[in-house]
C-alpha cells in the first residue's frame, strides 16, 4: 500500500497534470448577488452540487433564512454577505411608513437572520455592518438605498479580500506541493475565489503546479461534492480522500502543507469544520505547516472557546445519505458542524493584510 501511493503520487507529477490551466471554465456567475431587475438575492443552490449547477432567488427573509440552514449558501464570508444582503431585502421588503417602524423591522430581521447558524461569526458581522451603515440615514428611501448599496460593497470586498488572501498564501506554497484541505473554503464559500482554495488557486495563477488532497468532509461531503467539483472546474489536480485518511497518506510523506478556512477565530482557538481539528493535530505530529486563511471579518476579538456555540446540526444527516438510511433510525447520534483547532496547531494565519505567525495577539491585525 505504501509503494503504491508513492508510486500514485510519482505518475502524478507535471507536467501529467495540466494539459491547460483554464481558471473559471464552467461559469463566472458570482456564488451570492443581488439581482436589480427582480430585488432579489441570487446563489447557487449548493446542496444540489455537483450533480446540477442551479441559481435560486431569495424573495423574502423566510426564503434567505430557509437557504442558510439548509446550506444552500454556506461558508463563513460567503454567509456575512447573504447577511447584508437579507438586511437589504428587509429594508426593501418592509410596509413601514416611518422610520421607527422600519427600524424596529430591521432590528427583527437582524435577529432572526443571526439565530439561523450561530457558529460562524461572518453572518452577524454582515447583518451589523448593514445596521451601522444606516446610522445616519434618516429617511426611508435613503435607508432602502444605503442598505443595498452597502451590501454590494460588501461582495465586491470580499472578492478583493480572497484576492489579497490568495496574493500573501501562494508566497508559502511550492512549486509542486501537495496541499490537503477539509470543507469547501473556495468561491462557493464565498462570493469568489476562495481562501484556503484562493491561496491554492493564486499559487496555481503565478505558474506553480500543485496538487490538492481534499477530504470529503462528512456528514455534509462539501469536500467532495463542492471542492472536487470547484477544483475540477479550474483543471487543479484534485484527489479525493475520506477524512479518516489523511493521517495515512500524513505518515507516508504525501501531503506537504494544509490549508483549511475558518467560521471564527477567537483568541485561543480558530472554529472550523468538524474534523479540521483531528488534521491539525495530524500535521503537528507528522511536523506539516498549518495554515489558516480567512477574512478579518471572521475574527472575533472578545470570543473564546468556551464563549462560542458550536452549531448542532440535525441528527438524520447521519442517518440518512440522499434519503437512503445509513444506519439504524433509531440510532442516537452526535452532530456538531464545527470544531475548535488550538492556535498551538496553526503554523500561520493568512489574511488580506498579510501571513500572521504565532505569537498570535489578534489585536494587532486590526491596528
Ligand atoms: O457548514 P459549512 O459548509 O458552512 O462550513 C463551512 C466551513 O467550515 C468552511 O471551512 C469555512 O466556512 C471557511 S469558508 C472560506
Amino acid at each position: 500500500c505504501w509503494h503504491d501511493l508513492r508510486t500514485y503520487r510519482l505518475m502524478y507529477q507535471p507536467p501529467y497534470f495540466y494539459p491547460s490551466l483554464h481558471l473559471y471554465k464552467a461559469d463566472t456567475m458570482r456564488t451570492i448577488d443581488w439581482d436589480d431587475e427582480s430585488n432579489s438575492i441570487v446563489m447557487t443552490d449548493q446542496t444540489l452540487l455537483p450533480a446540477e449547477y442551479k441559481v435560486i432567488e431569495c424573495t423574502t427573509l423566510a426564503s434567505l433564512c430557509e437557504a442558510i440552514m439548509s446550506l444552500r449558501v454556506r461558508g463563513a464570508p460567503a454567509l456575512g454577505v447573504a447577511g447584508g444582503y437579507g438586511m437589504a431585502l428587509a429594508a426593501r421588503l418592509s410596509s413601514a411608513k416611518d422610520m421607527d417602524a422600519l427600524l424596529k423591522d430591521m432590528q427583527i430581521a437582524a435577529k432572526t437572520i443571526k439565530a439561523t447558524r450561530p457558529t460562524a461569526v461572518n453572518l452577524a458581522w454582515g447583518v451589523d455592518r448593514i445596521l451601522h451603515a444606516i446610522n445616519d440615514t434618516y429617511d426611508l428611501k435613503g435607508i432602502r438605498i444605503v442598505a443595498l448599496s452597502e451590501a454590494k460593497r460588501m461582495a465586491d470586498e470580499d472578492v478583493a479580500k480572497n484576492r489579497k488572501i490568495g496574493e500573501h498564501g501562494a508566497r508559502l506554497l511550492e512549486d509542486g506541493d501537495v496541499v490537503l484541505t477539509h470543507c469547501n473554503a473556495g468561491r462557493m464559500a464565498c462570493v469568489d475565489w476562495g481562501t484556503a482554495l484562493g491561496v491554492i488557486r493564486s499559487a496555481v495563477e503565478d505558474g506553480k503546479q500543485i496538487q490538492v488532497v481534499a477530504c470529503e468532509t462528512r456528514p455534509l461531503n462539501q469536500g467532495g461534492r463542492i471542492t472536487a467539483w470547484e477544483l475540477m472546474q479550474d483543471n487543479i489536480p484534485v484527489t479525493l480522500i475520506a477524512d479518516s485518511m489523511s493521517g495515512h497518506l500524513m505518515r507516508n510523506g504525501f501531503i506537504d502543507k494544509v490549508i483549511v478556512g475558518a467560521d471564527r477565530i477567537t483568541g485561543d482557538v480558530v472554529f472550523n469544520k468538524i474534523g479540521t481539528y483531528t488534521h491539525s493535530v495530524l500535521a503537528k505530529e507528522h511536523e506539516i505547516p498549518f495554515y489558516v486563511a480567512a477574512p478579518l471579518s471572521t475574527f472575533d476579538l472578545e470570543g473564546w472557546e468556551e464563549t462560542v456555540p458550536i452549531e448542532l446540526r440535525d441528527e438524520d444527516e447521519l442517518r440518512f445519505c440522499n434519503g437512503k438510511a445509513i444506519a439504524p433510525k433509531d440510532v442516537k447520534v452526535y452532530n456538531p458542524a464545527f470544531d475548535a483547532t488550538p492556535m498551538e496547531n496553526i503554523t500561520a494565519l493568512i489574511t488580506e493584510k498579510g501571513v500572521y505567525y504565532p505569537p498570535f495577539l489578534l489585536e494587532e491585525l486590526f491596528i
